[in-house]
């Protein structure tokens, strides 16, 4: 039955589940807990395309995370039963279960403006054992490309909706398959699939459904959800469990299903797709009141009768353990003979994630360009209104509002962009994780560090013009080096926010709304002693705060103001402008700048720290209350 092929070196592992449950707290529901999986047993072996179908709101996807292990954590949710690989319980396993198995999910988390080679690229580098020759991981590649018949789009654009708006580019169902392709090149032995079909035509459904029988016919246990198969899809699967209100009511040979179904007085009518017969059976009808009533009795009583049925099918289970035999053999054969390149090394992780960080950004060439336009549009309007600014005494207001304007505007401009960077990755990055592709540290690192070229250069060169435009006094060393560096803080809030974020549409409100709470406090719109001391410590950790003080103190010390003889208060220095706004500290610039710096790693490190305690998590079963056969 199965085959090995050469370099798709897979171990053959079956996955057993026995009582398994599922619920959450839902103060809606009885009881105050909705129970979203019965206790209900199963199996699949390699070799099998097994397919979990129902009903929407049937349960597939909740069965299907509950088996790889991906049910999200949260609070209130109890995760009951036994799930074991070979029938060795998946706590026991001598490695993650992540580096035996491959999770497909139903939406498509690809980076869009990548090739298909360079995203198979990125996985093949991280997943294969670091020693691997590069020809070793090219044909690599190249064979799970080819098994996805998929080698002829090897140089085509991702595309699609994910991550920077809506592109052209490979097809759903191409974009599907590349999905799969990325979780075959560490082979594993058990792949988990929800929804492949879902948003695909028939014939593309079909197609990326065949390639998973043959997946499963080189020897992996193939687990799929399922909506609704066409006939031919439904011929594919070796095994079926339907689901309805999450417990099977039938589970066993894909082949057999419709005599089950026949001998509880179901026929499946002549010429019928025997898919869209079991669904319409299990389903419950809510158009009237009698329908409801007679779909719900008939759903009751294909539940009651498979539960007399499974116990009678349990028992001739237990006398005749087909494969379901603990063997650690199969599991250490799977196992992949050497570590990923990605596990436990920084250099590698970075250096990938920083090239693809940076090629992604590039080439959406849009987005730079509009950037670097309107950044040069406000120079250009604050360079006129301001320009050639004299030593008259109007002229002390003019450029005081303009060191507010430029503090002001890199706040704004830096960290509303930033602060959708991980979010909008946020899909990926979690797949990513989960699949213990790279630790969070590295790609913490380089989201900072791509995002920072375009955020702080463009910014740079306008300032650099408007200081001369706006024949600007004091340093000009100073006064780059205080705008740039808080460019660099805001760009480390807006990481903090979206570290926070846990979507990309917050980002444009939440951003404005801190960086205006920071610029009430930057010393001009309230002067520094005038502070409530309850809003004290704002004050204390306002970037723009800082990034005005470095930027007045350099425009007025040692600045002269003239006056004319209609001019009712005369400011001859710029020491006095100063001293107004109770900038007299002594080397205040000095620790402006140190407080910049000191503000720019506080916010990183918080931003790093949220995202640690962001990692993924999942539930892990506990044995159920009441055992029964597995
Ligand atoms: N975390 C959760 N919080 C609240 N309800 C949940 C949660 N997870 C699942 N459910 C509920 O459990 C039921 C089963 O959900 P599940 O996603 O497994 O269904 P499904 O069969 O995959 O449906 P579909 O075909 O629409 O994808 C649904 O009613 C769903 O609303
Ligand atoms: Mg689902």
């Amino acid at each position: 039955m199965a085959s090995k092929g050469a370099g798709d070196e897979h171990g053959q592992l079956s996955l057993s589940w026995g009582d398994l449950s599922y619920s959450i707290a839902h103060t809606e529901s009885k009881g105050g807990r909705k129970q979203i999986l019965q206790p209900q047993s199963g199996r699949a072996l390699p070799g099998h395309l097994v397919a979990l179908m129902g009903p929407s709101g049937s349960g597939k996807t909740s069965l299907l995370n509950a088996l790889a292990g991906r049910l999200p954590l949260q609070k209130g949710a109890v995760f009951e039963g036994r799930v074991e690989v070979s029938g060795v319980s998946k706590a026991d396993l001598p490695c993650h279960f992540a580096d035996l198995s491959a999770y497909v999910e139903q939406e498509d988390c690809l980076y869009a403006l990548s090739t298909v080679s360079e995203t198979m690229d990125f996985a093949a580098r991280l997943r294969l054992p670091k020693e691997t020759p590069s020809a070793e991981r090219e044909r690599r590649i190249g064979e799970v490309l080819r098994q996805l018949g998929m080698a002829h789009v090897r140089d085509t654009t991702v595309g699609g909706t994910n991550f920077n708006g809506a592109l052209r580019g490979l097809s759903g169902g191409e974009r599907k398959r590349l999905s799969i392709g990325i979780e075959l090149l560490h082979s594993p032995s058990i792949l988990f699939l929800d929804e492949p079909t879902t948003g695909l035509d028939s014939y593309q459904a079909l197609n990326v459904m065949k390639k998973l029988q043959g997946l499963a016919e080189e020897g992996r246990t193939v687990i799929v959800s399922i909506h609704q198969p066409r006939s031919q899809i439904f011929a594919l699967f070796t095994s079926l469990c339907v689901l309805s209100r999450g417990a099977p009511v039938y589970s066993g040979s894909a082949g057999e299903a419709t005599d089950y179904f026949a001998s509880l007085g179901h026929p499946l009518p002549s010429r019928f797709n025997p898919a869209d017969f079991m669904i319409d059976l299990v389903s419950v009808d809510q158009i009237s009141p009698e329908a409801q009533q007679e779909t719900e009795a008939r759903v009751e009583s294909l539940h009651r009768s498979w539960a007399e049925n499974r116990g009678a099918a349990a028992a001739a289970e237990k006398a005749s353990p087909t494969g379901n035999e603990s063997c650690m053999a199969s599991i250490l054969d799977a196992l992949p003979k050497s570590t990923p390149a990605g596990h436990g090394s920084f250099v590698t992780p970075f250096v990938l994630l920083l090239r693809r960080g940076w090629r992604e950004q590039m080439r959406d060439r849009v987005a730079v360009m509009f950037k670097t336009f309107f950044s040069m549009l406000v120079t250009g309007v604050l360079g006129l209104v301001y320009f050639q600014l004299g030593q008259g005494q109007a002229n002390i207001q003019d450029r005081a509002m303009l060191l507010t304007f430029l503090s002001m505007n890199v706040a704004f401009a830096s960290s509303i962009t930033t602060a959708q960077i991980i979010p909008r990755q946020l899909s990926i990055v979690t797949r990513e994780r989960a699949n213990r592709l790279y630790a969070i540290t590295p790609f913490y690192l380089t989201a900072v560090a791509v995002s920072i070229p375009p955020e702080v250069v463009p910014q740079l060169l306008a300032n650099v013009i408007l200081f001369f435009m706006a024949n600007l006094s004091g340093s000009f060393w100073i006064f780059t080096l205080a705008l740039g560096l808080e460019n660099m803080v805001f760009v480390s809030v807006g990481m903090l926010l979206s570290a926070a974020l846990p979507s990309v549409t917050m980002a444009p409100q939440v951003a404005p709304a801190v960086v205006i709470i920071f610029l009430i406090f930057n010393g001009n719109f309230i002067n520094v002693d005038s502070v409530p001391v309850y809003f004290v410590w704002l004050r204390e950790i306002s970037p723009i705060k800082y990034a005005f003080q470095a930027l007045a103190v350099n425009e007025f010390e040692d600045a002269r103001f003239e006056c004319e003889s209609s001019d009712v208060v005369c400011i001859q220095t710029g020491e006095q402008v100063l001293s107004q706004l109770k900038f007299t500290e002594e080397y205040l610039i000095m620790k402006s700048i140190v407080f910049l710096i000191i503000l720019m790693v506080a916010f990183n490190i918080l931003a790093l720290a949220l995202l640690i305690v962001r990692k993924p998590k999942f539930l892990q079963p506990v044995p159920a209350k009441v055992t029964g056969p597995i």
